[in-house]
């Protein structure tokens, strides 16, 4: 008998092809999405969920599931919204999609810090606005971004992606972590407090998890440079938006470029009325090219768990090696 996968969110339909190719696909080709119940009900008998980061898989709905699934693919890298040793002790494998949305979210790290740093958004919107009357020598001026020192919170690849193209703009880039890492460009590894102290820039890769959230709060906003930029294209919990939103209104540093928040899709009210913050919608890895294959590659990790081979990217093999002890 074919095995079934839940789909819970419209995807591309590239990825819909493989995996009719090998299962039975219960697909829910919307963009709300399910509903935690709805959820649960649709995987009954379904050996994997192809799932989102909008769909909160916590320690209580994973026990919830039934006992014929198997895995959870996730069309992430982060994979927070996901209990993952709740689902390696229901011997369900989590697997997401790392590598290949790193350039794509550097690539927004960067440019929320030229936008921010060179002021684009309000240019472009004095522009539209029919408000240029006239050059003047100091009209929109804004910071220089090359030459200038990058501090980066989480040297893992994406990290990585966007230490690479500093290098393109004769940044000197520190960072900072639990350790030491080998880096493709130099770059500094140094201590929080004088990353915070010595960066014009601050850019966040850093995973969310129980040391990661608020990161950045009040404190780490008071070290930084009043000339700082804060770009966060991680997760939105690792700042505390109310802080930044009074960093920001008060000048404890200069400004910010924010592609992710604390309760998504709301935006704090007082961050939204800073106007020194360019504010995205959870874009990092958003061009075509690369959500097409972080799906693809989600329904290849599912049709690997669901013909009982360990995916490409499991998060906690052990739960593949559960199955085949049961197996023996
Ligand atoms: C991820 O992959 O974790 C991003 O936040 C969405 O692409």
């Amino acid at each position: 008998m074919k095995p079934s996968v839940l789909v819970t969110k419209r995807i591309y339909p590239e990825a819909i092809e493989i995996l009719k190719g090998h299962a039975e696909v219960d697909y829910e080709a919307t963009d709300e999405g399910l509903a935690p119940d709805a959820l649960i009900e649709r995987a009954r008998g379904k050996q994997a969920i192809v799932s989102q980061l909008t769909d909160k898989l916590s320690a209580d709905i994973i026990a919830r599931l039934d006992a014929s699934v198997r895995s959870i693919s996730n069309v992430a890298v982060g994979y927070d919204n996901i209990d993952v040793p709740a689902a390696t002790a229901r011997g369900i494998v989590v697997t997401n999609t790392p590598g290949v949305l790193s350039d794509a979210t550097a690539d927004l790290a960067f440019a929320l810090m030229l936008a921010a740093a060179r002021r684009i958004v309000e240019a472009d919107e004095f522009v539209h606005s029919g408000k240029w009357s006239r050059w003047t020598i100091d009209l929109m001026v804004g910071q220089d971004v090359h030459h200038r020192t990058l501090g980066i919170f989480g040297m893992g690849r994406i990290g990585q992606a966007m230490a690479k193209r500093a290098a393109g703009f004769s940044m000197r880039i520190l960072y900072t972590g639990n350790r030491p890492v080998e880096t493709d460009v130099p770059a500094e590894f140094v201590d929080k407090a004088a990353l915070l102290r010595e960066s014009d820039f601050i850019s966040l890769h850093v995973p969310l998890n129980a040391s990661t959230r608020h990161l950045i709060g009040e404190p780490e906003l008071r070290a930084m440079k009043r000339t700082a930029v804060l770009v966060n294209t991680a997760r939105g919990p690792v700042v505390d938006e109310a802080a930044l939103a009074r960093a920001l209104k008060q000048n404890w540093i200069a400004a910010a470029g924010i592609d992710v928040f604390e309760q998504e899709p709301k935006v704090n009210a007082d961050l939204l009325a800073c106007r020194n913050a360019v504010l995205a919608p959870h874009m990092g890895s958003a061009s075509i090219a690369t959500r097409l294959r972080m799906s693809t590659m989600a329904a290849e990790n599912a049709v690997e768990a669901m013909e009982g081979r360990r995916p490409p990217n499991a998060l906690n093999p052990e739960a593949v090696a559960a199955w085949t002890k049961a197996a023996k």
